[in-house]
């Protein structure tokens, strides 16, 4: 078996509050000219904590608006994959209480994945080869944070930088007469990095204590100018890989639709990489770094508003902590 595997719908949620380069000048020493020309973001949106925005409800809106895309039910999904840093409990994974809340009834496979800011594209490359295999036929993925939550607000070397929100896909056998499948893909991680940004606190080696909270030592914590390195010589590796394994090149990309994590980061990898600029999807003066989700909603954004078209080819290329990476070159 090796069936065509077809984004079949898309879909978004941005938490209603916005808090601006301007907000934060308020609160911690920085200023938006910085942050905008370090990292090219203007804007973040933050969940609420009154309940409501919470990665599991972002992702119930976001899917119910790529099923209607795809023209599919609750019930045609097979298999959740739920990408998060920022779940919603300990446990039970955050798949499960998505399932319950789209009324799913066909007791589909659902798990969470922790795989940084590369989790969705695992998310999307692990469901890939069950569909191709035929095990499943629709997926579900999902790329949900709330890192506001783990922010350290009073580090403006680290806060600046994210926000909250989600993006799903619907993926499934392609059963439509034409092209649109999965060329090529590739994963990876390379734990020696792992201090590199990381959250040593509340997890079983350290449980959380009021001693750290008074402390203020339980956030993500991250060293930037290793990450950035690190994350432009990968990313341009990535693209390298897939489109070989495709027999493709660059020539043959209509968009790359990379990680936001800083423009300055996006900017090198193209540098790198030597392509167009004008074919390379940024949208992280909106939303800042939300991690999972920065991948599928810059997807979803520009598919909604014409620039991706059924036919073209994408390459999404992904790095985060871990540090875990991943790529998939697919024909939309
Ligand atoms: O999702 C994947 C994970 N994330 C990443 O991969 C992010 C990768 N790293 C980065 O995006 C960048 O390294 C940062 C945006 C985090 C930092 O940019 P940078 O150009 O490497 O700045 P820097 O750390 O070298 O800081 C330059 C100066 C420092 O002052 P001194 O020591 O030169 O006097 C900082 O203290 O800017 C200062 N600074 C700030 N100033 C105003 C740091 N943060 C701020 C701030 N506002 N928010």
């Amino acid at each position: 078996m090796n069936y065509k595997v077809k984004i079949k719908g898309t879909g978004i949620y941005a938490p209603k509050k916005v808090v601006t380069n301007f907000d934060l000048e308020k609160t911690i020493e920085t200023s938006d000219a910085w942050i905008y020309e370090r990292t090219g973001i203007k804007q973040r949106h933050i969940c609420s904590t009154e309940g409501g925005e919470f990665p599991s409800d972002m992702a119930y809106h976001a899917t119910l608006d790529a099923l209607k895309a795809a023209n599919l039910e609750p019930n045609d999904i097979d298999m959740i994959l739920f990408a998060s840093v920022t779940p919603d409990y300990r446990l039970p994974n955050t798949a499960c209480i998505l399932q319950q809340k789209l009324g799913i009834t066909n007791k589909c496979a659902a798990i969470d994945i922790a795989a940084a800011c590369s989790g969705f594209v695992y998310g999307l490359n692990m469901a890939t080869g069950l569909i191709k295999m035929g095990a499943i036929k629709n997926a579900l993925i999902v790329g949900s944070e709330m890192l506001s939550r783990e922010v350290n607000w009073e580090d403006r070397n680290s806060c600046i930088l994210f926000g909250d929100g989600c993006g799903v896909a619907v993926v499934g056998r392609n059963e439509d007469n034409d092209d649109s499948d999965i060329l090529s893909l590739h994963l990876g991680a390379d734990g020696t990095g792992k201090e590199f940004f990381d959250q040593p606190i509340g997890g079983s080696v350290e449980p959380l204590t009021a001693q750290h909270i008074e402390d203020k030592v339980h956030f993500m914590q991250m060293k930037g100018k290793e990450m950035f390195k690190v994350a432009t010589r990968t990313l341009a590796e990535n693209a390298t890989i897939v489109l070989d394994r495709a027999q493709m090149t660059l020539d043959d990309v209509n968009w790359l639709i990379p990680h936001q994590a800083n423009v300055r980061i996006i900017e090198t990898t193209g540098k790198l990489l030597g392509i167009n600029p004008e074919k390379v999807i940024v949208n992280i003066d909106k939303y800042a770094n939300t991690s999972a989700a920065t991948i599928p909603i810059a997807m979803h954004e520009a598919i909604t508003d014409g620039r991706i078209k059924r036919g073209q080819i994408l390459l999404l290329d992904a790095f985060g902590a871990g540090l875990t990476t991943g790529a998939t070159l697919l024909r939309y």
